[in-house]
Protein backbone atom coordinates (compact mmCIF):
# COMPACT_ATOMS: atom_id res chain seq x y z
CA UNK A 1 0.00 0.00 0.00
CA UNK A 2 1.46 3.83 -0.93
CA UNK A 3 2.06 6.17 2.25
CA UNK A 4 -0.27 8.50 0.50
CA UNK A 5 -3.46 6.10 1.18
CA UNK A 6 -2.13 5.26 4.50
CA UNK A 7 -1.89 8.39 5.53
CA UNK A 8 -5.39 9.11 3.84
CA UNK A 9 -6.56 6.35 6.04
CA UNK A 10 -5.36 8.06 9.07
CA UNK A 11 -7.16 10.84 8.23
CA UNK A 12 -10.64 8.52 7.95
CA UNK A 13 -9.46 7.14 11.64
CA UNK A 14 -8.99 9.70 13.28
CA UNK A 15 -10.11 12.56 11.71
CA UNK A 16 -7.10 15.28 11.56
CA UNK A 17 -4.00 14.98 9.85
CA UNK A 18 -1.01 12.68 10.71
CA UNK A 19 2.45 14.08 11.05
CA UNK A 20 4.98 11.29 10.58
CA UNK A 21 5.25 7.91 8.53
CA UNK A 22 8.22 5.51 9.87
CA UNK A 23 9.16 1.83 8.35
CA UNK A 24 10.48 -0.85 9.96
CA UNK A 25 12.17 -3.70 7.63
CA UNK A 26 11.80 -7.43 8.47
CA UNK A 27 14.75 -9.51 8.19
CA UNK A 28 15.99 -12.81 6.71
CA UNK A 29 19.27 -14.52 8.54
CA UNK A 30 21.53 -15.42 5.60
CA UNK A 31 23.44 -17.96 7.71
CA UNK A 32 24.28 -18.25 11.79
CA UNK A 33 20.47 -19.85 12.85
CA UNK A 34 20.05 -20.94 16.47
CA UNK A 35 23.55 -19.13 17.77
CA UNK A 36 22.92 -15.69 18.88
CA UNK A 37 21.85 -17.21 22.21
CA UNK A 38 24.89 -19.01 22.37
CA UNK A 39 27.23 -16.13 21.60
CA UNK A 40 27.85 -16.40 18.17
CA UNK A 41 27.93 -14.80 14.70
CA UNK A 42 25.09 -14.08 12.71
CA UNK A 43 24.73 -12.40 9.54
CA UNK A 44 21.44 -11.23 8.77
CA UNK A 45 19.82 -8.89 6.12
CA UNK A 46 17.41 -6.58 6.97
CA UNK A 47 14.45 -6.88 3.69
CA UNK A 48 12.36 -4.26 2.34
CA UNK A 49 9.39 -6.02 3.36
CA UNK A 50 8.32 -4.64 6.68
CA UNK A 51 5.66 -2.56 9.04
CA UNK A 52 4.64 0.82 8.62
CA UNK A 53 3.59 3.09 11.38
CA UNK A 54 1.51 6.89 10.32
CA UNK A 55 1.63 8.56 13.42
CA UNK A 56 0.32 11.64 15.46
CA UNK A 57 1.23 12.98 18.36
CA UNK A 58 -1.32 13.46 21.32
CA UNK A 59 -1.50 15.93 24.02
CA UNK A 60 -2.33 13.23 27.03
CA UNK A 61 -1.25 10.16 28.17
CA UNK A 62 -3.46 7.87 25.85
CA UNK A 63 -2.13 5.93 23.00
CA UNK A 64 -4.49 4.52 20.40
CA UNK A 65 -2.99 2.04 17.74
CA UNK A 66 -5.09 0.34 15.04
CA UNK A 67 -3.68 -2.31 12.27
CA UNK A 68 -5.16 -2.52 8.85
CA UNK A 69 -3.63 -5.97 8.48
CA UNK A 70 -6.20 -6.44 11.54
CA UNK A 71 -9.01 -4.24 11.04
CA UNK A 72 -11.69 -6.37 12.57
CA UNK A 73 -9.79 -5.50 15.90
CA UNK A 74 -10.79 -1.55 15.42
CA UNK A 75 -8.81 0.89 17.11
CA UNK A 76 -7.35 -0.44 21.11
CA UNK A 77 -6.00 1.96 23.24
CA UNK A 78 -3.78 2.30 26.39
CA UNK A 79 -2.66 4.69 29.05
CA UNK A 80 1.38 5.31 29.47
CA UNK A 81 0.64 5.40 32.95
CA UNK A 82 -1.42 2.27 33.36
CA UNK A 83 0.82 -0.04 30.97
CA UNK A 84 0.48 -3.71 32.09
CA UNK A 85 0.32 -6.94 29.87
CA UNK A 86 -2.89 -7.60 27.92
CA UNK A 87 -4.13 -10.20 26.16
CA UNK A 88 -6.97 -9.49 25.22
CA UNK A 89 -4.87 -6.15 23.05
CA UNK A 90 -3.19 -9.20 20.67
CA UNK A 91 -0.34 -7.33 18.83
CA UNK A 92 -0.34 -4.50 20.62
CA UNK A 93 1.49 -5.89 23.38
CA UNK A 94 4.59 -5.62 21.75
CA UNK A 95 4.55 -1.88 21.17
CA UNK A 96 2.96 -1.59 24.97
CA UNK A 97 6.03 -3.63 26.03
CA UNK A 98 8.42 -1.20 24.60
CA UNK A 99 7.15 1.76 25.61
CA UNK A 100 6.78 0.15 29.27
CA UNK A 101 9.99 -0.93 28.73
CA UNK A 102 11.50 2.55 28.40
CA UNK A 103 9.49 3.87 31.54
CA UNK A 104 11.31 0.93 33.29
CA UNK A 105 14.87 2.18 32.28
CA UNK A 106 13.96 5.46 33.36
CA UNK A 107 13.41 7.54 30.01
CA UNK A 108 10.00 10.41 30.37
CA UNK A 109 7.06 8.80 27.55
CA UNK A 110 5.38 12.52 28.01
CA UNK A 111 2.58 12.15 25.55
CA UNK A 112 0.48 9.41 23.41
CA UNK A 113 -0.36 8.93 19.81
CA UNK A 114 -2.28 8.41 17.22
CA UNK A 115 -1.39 5.65 15.35
CA UNK A 116 -2.07 3.50 12.44
CA UNK A 117 0.08 0.53 11.36
CA UNK A 118 0.80 -1.32 8.36
CA UNK A 119 2.67 -4.58 7.49
CA UNK A 120 3.46 -6.37 3.94
CA UNK A 121 5.27 -9.18 5.69
CA UNK A 122 3.91 -12.60 6.12
CA UNK A 123 2.85 -12.80 9.84
CA UNK A 124 4.38 -15.14 11.84
CA UNK A 125 5.74 -16.38 9.13
CA UNK A 126 9.77 -16.14 10.68
CA UNK A 127 10.79 -12.94 8.80
CA UNK A 128 10.18 -11.23 12.07
CA UNK A 129 7.21 -9.33 11.89
CA UNK A 130 7.10 -8.63 16.05
CA UNK A 131 10.74 -7.48 15.91
CA UNK A 132 9.28 -5.23 13.22
CA UNK A 133 6.70 -3.44 15.51
CA UNK A 134 9.23 -3.24 18.23
CA UNK A 135 11.93 -1.50 16.61
CA UNK A 136 9.23 0.86 14.94
CA UNK A 137 7.82 1.84 18.02
CA UNK A 138 11.12 2.02 19.88
CA UNK A 139 12.47 4.70 16.89
CA UNK A 140 9.33 6.74 16.90
CA UNK A 141 9.36 7.02 20.67
CA UNK A 142 13.33 7.90 20.11
CA UNK A 143 12.45 10.88 17.73
CA UNK A 144 9.20 12.49 19.48
CA UNK A 145 10.86 12.27 23.11
CA UNK A 146 14.28 13.23 21.70
CA UNK A 147 15.88 10.32 23.83
CA UNK A 148 19.02 10.57 21.57
CA UNK A 149 19.53 6.67 21.78
CA UNK A 150 21.74 4.25 18.86
CA UNK A 151 20.03 2.05 17.12
CA UNK A 152 22.35 -0.68 18.94
CA UNK A 153 20.71 0.64 22.41
CA UNK A 154 17.01 0.65 20.68
CA UNK A 155 18.25 -2.91 19.85
CA UNK A 156 18.81 -3.82 23.15
CA UNK A 157 15.74 -2.31 24.53
CA UNK A 158 13.07 -3.82 22.36
CA UNK A 159 14.95 -7.56 22.90
CA UNK A 160 14.61 -6.82 26.75
CA UNK A 161 10.66 -5.78 26.16
CA UNK A 162 10.28 -9.36 24.12
CA UNK A 163 12.11 -11.22 26.53
CA UNK A 164 10.58 -9.93 29.90
CA UNK A 165 6.88 -8.16 28.65
CA UNK A 166 6.23 -10.46 26.27
CA UNK A 167 7.62 -13.36 27.64
CA UNK A 168 9.51 -14.37 24.39
CA UNK A 169 13.14 -15.89 25.16
CA UNK A 170 14.71 -14.52 22.08
CA UNK A 171 18.21 -13.82 21.66
CA UNK A 172 19.45 -10.06 19.79
CA UNK A 173 19.68 -10.81 16.16
CA UNK A 174 15.97 -10.02 15.07
CA UNK A 175 15.98 -6.38 16.49
CA UNK A 176 19.73 -5.80 15.88
CA UNK A 177 19.52 -6.28 12.45
CA UNK A 178 16.12 -4.37 11.96
CA UNK A 179 17.26 -1.58 13.64
CA UNK A 180 21.20 -1.12 12.32
CA UNK A 181 20.37 -2.92 8.55
CA UNK A 182 21.92 -1.06 5.70
CA UNK A 183 20.89 -1.07 1.96
CA UNK A 184 22.93 -3.67 -0.29
CA UNK A 185 24.87 -4.89 3.11
CA UNK A 186 24.71 -7.83 5.22
CA UNK A 187 25.06 -7.13 9.15
CA UNK A 188 28.47 -9.48 10.70
CA UNK A 189 27.16 -9.40 14.17
CA UNK A 190 29.02 -10.62 17.21
CA UNK A 191 26.13 -11.49 19.14
CA UNK A 192 28.85 -12.07 22.54
CA UNK A 193 29.92 -8.98 21.68
CA UNK A 194 27.31 -6.77 20.19
CA UNK A 195 30.46 -5.61 17.55
CA UNK A 196 29.55 -5.38 14.01
CA UNK A 197 30.41 -4.84 10.70
CA UNK A 198 28.54 -4.18 7.28
CA UNK A 199 29.90 -6.86 4.89
CA UNK A 200 28.89 -5.78 0.99
CA UNK A 201 26.02 -8.25 -0.19
CA UNK A 202 27.99 -8.81 -3.51
CA UNK A 203 25.51 -11.50 -5.08
CA UNK A 204 26.06 -10.49 -8.13
CA UNK A 205 23.32 -12.01 -10.51
CA UNK A 206 22.26 -14.20 -7.78
CA UNK A 207 18.68 -13.12 -5.33
CA UNK A 208 17.94 -14.41 -2.23
CA UNK A 209 14.35 -15.42 -3.21
CA UNK A 210 12.27 -16.05 0.23
CA UNK A 211 9.73 -18.84 0.12
CA UNK A 212 7.17 -19.33 2.66
CA UNK A 213 6.13 -22.84 3.07
CA UNK A 214 2.78 -21.07 4.41
CA UNK A 215 3.10 -24.16 7.15
CA UNK A 216 1.96 -22.30 10.44
CA UNK A 217 4.64 -22.28 13.15
CA UNK A 218 3.51 -24.74 15.71
CA UNK A 219 5.60 -25.62 18.95
CA UNK A 220 7.77 -22.54 18.34
CA UNK A 221 7.86 -21.03 21.91
CA UNK A 222 8.21 -24.27 23.80
CA UNK A 223 10.60 -25.96 21.24
CA UNK A 224 12.91 -22.84 21.49
CA UNK A 225 12.99 -22.36 24.93
CA UNK A 226 14.08 -26.22 25.23
CA UNK A 227 16.95 -25.56 22.56
CA UNK A 228 18.12 -22.80 25.10
CA UNK A 229 18.32 -25.14 27.64
CA UNK A 230 19.97 -27.82 25.79
CA UNK A 231 22.49 -25.59 24.83
CA UNK A 232 22.98 -23.96 28.43
CA UNK A 233 23.43 -27.11 29.83
CA UNK A 234 26.04 -28.27 27.00
CA UNK A 235 27.86 -24.80 27.97
CA UNK A 236 28.27 -25.23 31.65
CA UNK A 237 29.38 -28.93 30.76
CA UNK A 238 32.20 -27.92 28.45
CA UNK A 239 33.02 -25.38 30.02
CA UNK A 240 34.03 -27.26 32.92
CA UNK A 241 35.65 -29.96 30.62
CA UNK A 242 37.55 -27.29 28.62
CA UNK A 243 41.01 -26.66 31.35
CA UNK A 244 43.02 -24.58 28.54
CA UNK A 245 40.85 -21.28 28.53
CA UNK A 246 37.83 -19.63 30.01
CA UNK A 247 34.95 -20.14 27.53
CA UNK A 248 32.39 -17.33 27.97
CA UNK A 249 29.69 -18.63 25.93
CA UNK A 250 29.44 -22.07 23.19
CA UNK A 251 30.34 -20.61 20.07
CA UNK A 252 33.52 -19.40 21.99
CA UNK A 253 34.93 -23.29 21.61
CA UNK A 254 36.77 -23.83 17.71
CA UNK A 255 35.15 -26.93 15.89
CA UNK A 256 38.54 -28.77 17.26
CA UNK A 257 38.38 -27.83 20.58
CA UNK A 258 34.83 -28.68 20.87
CA UNK A 259 36.06 -32.62 19.62
CA UNK A 260 38.72 -32.57 22.31
CA UNK A 261 36.19 -32.14 24.80
CA UNK A 262 32.43 -33.23 23.61
CA UNK A 263 33.02 -37.13 24.94
CA UNK A 264 31.93 -35.10 28.09
CA UNK A 265 28.43 -34.07 27.14
CA UNK A 266 25.62 -36.45 28.73
CA UNK A 267 22.94 -36.90 26.04
CA UNK A 268 23.15 -37.23 21.94
CA UNK A 269 20.71 -34.44 22.06
CA UNK A 270 22.61 -32.18 23.99
CA UNK A 271 25.67 -33.27 22.08
CA UNK A 272 23.71 -32.48 18.79
CA UNK A 273 22.90 -29.05 19.45
CA UNK A 274 26.04 -28.07 21.06
CA UNK A 275 27.63 -29.98 17.76
CA UNK A 276 25.22 -27.53 15.88
CA UNK A 277 26.23 -24.27 17.70
CA UNK A 278 29.45 -24.12 17.25
CA UNK A 279 29.94 -25.48 13.59
CA UNK A 280 27.39 -22.92 12.68
CA UNK A 281 29.69 -20.46 13.87
CA UNK A 282 32.25 -21.48 11.96
CA UNK A 283 30.07 -21.74 8.75
CA UNK A 284 29.21 -18.28 8.99
CA UNK A 285 32.36 -16.80 9.71
CA UNK A 286 33.12 -19.13 6.76
CA UNK A 287 29.74 -17.45 4.67
CA UNK A 288 30.99 -13.94 5.78
CA UNK A 289 34.51 -14.79 4.07
CA UNK A 290 32.96 -16.29 0.58
CA UNK A 291 30.26 -13.40 0.16
CA UNK A 292 33.64 -10.99 0.81
CA UNK A 293 35.74 -12.86 -2.15
CA UNK A 294 32.27 -13.39 -4.32
CA UNK A 295 32.22 -17.13 -3.72
CA UNK A 296 28.62 -17.35 -4.09
CA UNK A 297 29.27 -21.07 -4.16
CA UNK A 298 31.10 -21.78 -1.19
CA UNK A 299 28.39 -19.65 0.43
CA UNK A 300 25.53 -21.58 -1.03
CA UNK A 301 27.51 -25.07 0.03
CA UNK A 302 27.44 -23.30 3.66
CA UNK A 303 23.84 -22.71 3.35
CA UNK A 304 22.50 -26.44 2.43
CA UNK A 305 25.16 -27.62 5.04
CA UNK A 306 23.50 -24.95 7.82
CA UNK A 307 20.21 -26.29 6.68
CA UNK A 308 21.24 -30.55 6.94
CA UNK A 309 22.40 -29.25 10.68
CA UNK A 310 19.41 -27.29 11.70
CA UNK A 311 17.52 -30.31 10.80
CA UNK A 312 19.34 -33.42 11.68
CA UNK A 313 21.20 -32.05 14.37
CA UNK A 314 19.55 -29.24 15.73
CA UNK A 315 16.17 -30.31 14.68
CA UNK A 316 14.35 -26.86 14.52
CA UNK A 317 13.00 -28.27 10.99
CA UNK A 318 10.25 -29.60 9.31
CA UNK A 319 9.13 -31.82 6.58
CA UNK A 320 7.96 -28.71 4.31
CA UNK A 321 11.04 -26.93 4.80
CA UNK A 322 13.03 -29.52 4.07
CA UNK A 323 11.27 -30.69 1.07
CA UNK A 324 11.98 -26.56 -0.31
CA UNK A 325 15.23 -27.11 0.47
CA UNK A 326 15.38 -30.91 -1.14
CA UNK A 327 13.81 -29.39 -4.05
CA UNK A 328 15.76 -26.56 -4.38
CA UNK A 329 19.27 -28.64 -4.31
CA UNK A 330 18.10 -30.03 -7.95
CA UNK A 331 17.19 -27.28 -9.79
CA UNK A 332 19.38 -25.00 -12.54
CA UNK A 333 20.75 -22.00 -10.64
CA UNK A 334 20.18 -22.41 -7.23
CA UNK A 335 23.02 -22.35 -5.39
CA UNK A 336 21.93 -22.41 -2.07
CA UNK A 337 18.82 -22.98 0.36
CA UNK A 338 18.26 -23.72 4.09
CA UNK A 339 15.61 -22.54 6.62
CA UNK A 340 15.78 -18.88 8.16
CA UNK A 341 14.43 -17.93 11.65
CA UNK A 342 13.49 -20.07 14.42
CA UNK A 343 11.76 -23.09 12.47
CA UNK A 344 9.39 -25.41 12.73
CA UNK A 345 7.56 -23.66 10.08
CA UNK A 346 7.67 -20.64 8.35
CA UNK A 347 10.33 -19.44 5.77
CA UNK A 348 13.24 -21.02 3.60
CA UNK A 349 15.43 -18.72 1.47
CA UNK A 350 17.52 -19.64 -1.52
CA UNK A 351 20.31 -18.41 -3.51
CA UNK A 352 19.16 -18.16 -7.00
CA UNK A 353 20.36 -16.89 -10.37
CA UNK A 354 18.30 -14.32 -11.61
CA UNK A 355 17.48 -15.64 -14.80
CA UNK A 356 16.54 -19.06 -13.26
CA UNK A 357 13.76 -16.95 -10.51
CA UNK A 358 10.90 -17.17 -12.06
CA UNK A 359 11.16 -20.99 -13.48
CA UNK A 360 12.61 -21.39 -9.52
CA UNK A 361 8.85 -20.50 -8.11
CA UNK A 362 7.08 -22.44 -10.69
CA UNK A 363 9.23 -25.42 -10.22
CA UNK A 364 9.05 -25.50 -6.05
CA UNK A 365 5.74 -24.17 -6.24
CA UNK A 366 4.48 -26.79 -8.27
CA UNK A 367 5.89 -29.77 -6.25
CA UNK A 368 5.58 -28.27 -3.13
CA UNK A 369 1.94 -28.15 -3.94
CA UNK A 370 1.69 -31.82 -5.14
CA UNK A 371 3.50 -33.37 -1.88
CA UNK A 372 1.96 -30.81 1.00
CA UNK A 373 -1.36 -29.64 -0.44
CA UNK A 374 -0.13 -26.18 0.78
CA UNK A 375 0.88 -22.98 -1.68
CA UNK A 376 4.09 -21.72 -1.39
CA UNK A 377 4.68 -18.17 -1.43
CA UNK A 378 7.59 -16.38 -2.94
CA UNK A 379 9.13 -12.86 -2.48
CA UNK A 380 12.51 -11.86 -3.97
CA UNK A 381 13.95 -9.64 -0.93
CA UNK A 382 15.90 -6.47 -1.75
CA UNK A 383 18.40 -5.62 1.07
CA UNK A 384 16.98 -2.54 2.29
CA UNK A 385 18.34 -0.02 5.73
CA UNK A 386 17.19 -0.09 9.30
CA UNK A 387 13.75 1.41 11.13
CA UNK A 388 13.64 5.11 9.99
CA UNK A 389 11.31 7.99 9.40
CA UNK A 390 9.98 8.08 5.49
CA UNK A 391 8.01 11.12 5.72
C1 LIG B 1 14.21 -16.22 16.36
C2 LIG B 1 14.78 -15.40 17.52
C3 LIG B 1 16.23 -14.98 17.24
C4 LIG B 1 17.08 -16.17 16.82
C5 LIG B 1 16.38 -16.99 15.73
C6 LIG B 1 17.12 -18.26 15.40
O1 LIG B 1 14.09 -15.43 15.22
O2 LIG B 1 13.98 -14.25 17.72
O3 LIG B 1 16.75 -14.32 18.36
O4 LIG B 1 17.38 -16.97 17.93
O5 LIG B 1 15.06 -17.34 16.09
O6 LIG B 1 18.36 -17.98 14.85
Amino acid sequence: MLIQELKKRFETVYGAESEGVFFSPGRVNLIGEHIDYNGGMVLPVAINLGTYAVIKKRSDQRVNVISLNFEGLGVMSFELDKIMYDASLDWVNYPMGVLYTMQQEGYQTPFGFDMLFYGDLPNGAGLSSSASIEVLMATIANTYYELSLDGVALSKLCQKSENQFNGVNCGIMDQFSIAMGKEEHAVLLNCDTLAYKYVPANLGDYRIVIVNTNKKRGLVDSEYNLRRQECETAFVVLQSAFKNRKITSLCDLTPSEFLTVSEALPTESVYKRAYHAIVENHRTIKSKEALSDGNLVALGEWMYGSHESLSNYFEVSCKELDLVVKLSRKLRGVLGARMTGAGFGGCAIALVHKSHCDAYQQAIGEQYKIETGLEAAFYIAQISGGTARVE
